[in-house]
């Protein structure tokens, strides 16, 4: 076991462990200057004054978009005496429109927003605040998706450019999720959709590079050799082309190798760390899946267990399921947790989701297996999956009444 005073000791692997944090913000974004650039364009009327474009970015997880978008921010805080004023909100933590408000007027009007205001008066505030010098507000609403009234968010915030004579007030949406959009009210994604930006996946080059970049920042000189960092590029670009997890299983790798005081990064080592955080990951992203999302994933994990009908009609070695048979487990689990089974046009979705987040594959079967059905195959073990589900976000007393 290590103790303290050997994790004094200095490193063989790290140079500054802090470059490899999931927090650190780099200041330097590899290969997304024409991301970065479409931000700027979107953002540059404000500047001039104008309101422009409402903007949605969208793409999987760990792509990008939080980063370069906080890069922009950054850069519009910098410049000197404008009227574009711009905050950056994170809607996980303000989760709804008064949250939302309430963290806008603590950035620009901060003695107000401690009185304990109602969401009224706080846009009264506001409002009066654009106006006073005809401000340009940008409103960055990063995870979107996460707002519990975030039609009425939209609408308040459209409605200023109404109620206002000078000023105006554009918002900048994003989000991973892809179907989220349609339990919004059109008249909310007509606003939010003004103009649209799409980060894609990174590719196996991509992640070559900006783990290349981090290695030279935080490791020392010759503790990892490219081949390592191939594989890594490699692996995650199979799995979705995330830098989060590229990133986090070079840091792990760089973790292991020290625990065994090797000199060098090992691809033995990186193979092992790119287990270790594949089993994160899956944990983080089970853990953010909306509610029914997640039961429909757990059936597919306990129906992947069991085997599946797919499997004993064809007597090969792999599980496929039929995506009728997930859909009634679905709805014998949500039944057994009193919850409400959603129909099948909602199932339809969390499959596309699902698969979207690169948790599972869905295909087509073709003629012959009863007629044209889909067919679905989890991509991570399904042990791992209901493990997660049942231990940490569940809790085990509600999933003792599931029934296996
Ligand atoms: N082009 C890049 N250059 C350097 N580092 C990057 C780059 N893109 C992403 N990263 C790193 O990958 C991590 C994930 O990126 P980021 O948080 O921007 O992703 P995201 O698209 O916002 O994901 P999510 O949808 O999960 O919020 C960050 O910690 C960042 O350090
Ligand atoms: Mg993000």
């Amino acid at each position: 076991m290590q103790t303290l005073s050997d994790l004094l000791v200095e490193s063989n692997i790290f140079a500054n462990r802090e470059m490899l944090s999931p927090h650190y913000v780099p200041k330097r974004l590899i290969g997304r200057q024409k991301e970065i650039n479409q931000i700027e364009r979107a953002i540059a009327p404000a500047l001039k004054g104008e309101r422009g474009r409402n903007v949605f970015i969208y793409g999987l997880t760990g792509v990008g978009k939080t980063s370069c978008v906080r890069y922009v921010v950054d850069e519009v805080k910098n410049i000197p005496n404008t009227r574009a004023k711009i905050t950056y909100v994170n809607c996980r933590i303000y989760s709804s429109r008064y949250k939302v408000l309430n963290k806008i007027i603590s950035e620009h009007l901060p003695t107000y927003a401690k009185r304990g205001y109602g969401a009224v008066d706080l846009y009264e505030k506001l409002t009066n605040w654009i106006e006073e010098d005809s401000k340009i507000l940008v409103i960055v609403l990063d995870e979107i998706d996460v707002i519990k009234d975030l039609d009425d968010l939209v609408y308040t915030l459209t409605r200023i450019n109404s109620d206002i004579r000078a000023g105006g007030v554009a918002m900048v949406g994003i989000s991973n999720k892809v179907s989220f959009k349609d339990s919004l009210d059109p008249r909310s994604i007509s606003s939010l959709y003004e103009s649209e930006i799409v980060f894609s996946n990174y590719n196996a080059n991509e992640l070559f590079e900006i783990l290349k970049d981090r290695v030279s920042k935080g490791f020392r000189q010759g503790a990892v050799d490219d081949e390592v960092l191939r594989f890594i590029a490699a692996t995650s670009a199979k799995s979705g082309g995330d830098a989060r997890l590229s990133l986090k299983t070079l840091s792990k790798a760089g973790e292991l190798s020290d625990e065994n005081n090797e000199p060098k990064v090992t691809l033995e080592r990186t193979r092992e760390a790119v287990k270790l955080s594949e089993g994160d990951i899956v944990y983080d992203v089970v853990a953010t899946l909306p509610e029914h999302q997640r039961l429909v994933l757990y059936s597919i994990a306990l129906l992947t267990q069991a085997g599946g009908s797919y499997k004993k009609l064809t007597d090969g070695p792999d599980t496929y399921l039929f995506s009728g048979e997930i859909y009634s487990r679905y709805k014998s689990i949500a039944e057994n947790l009193h919850k409400d089974p959603k129909g099948e046009r909602w199932y339809r979705k969390y499959l596309y989701e699902l698969s979207m987040q690169g948790l599972i594959l869905t295909f087509e079967s073709g003629k012959g297996i009863r007629g044209h059905t889909k067919l679905i195959k989890l991509l991570y073990p399904a042990e791992k999956i209901r493990d997660c589900i049942e231990k940490d976000v569940f809790g085990y007393p509600e999933t003792s009444q599931v029934p296996n």
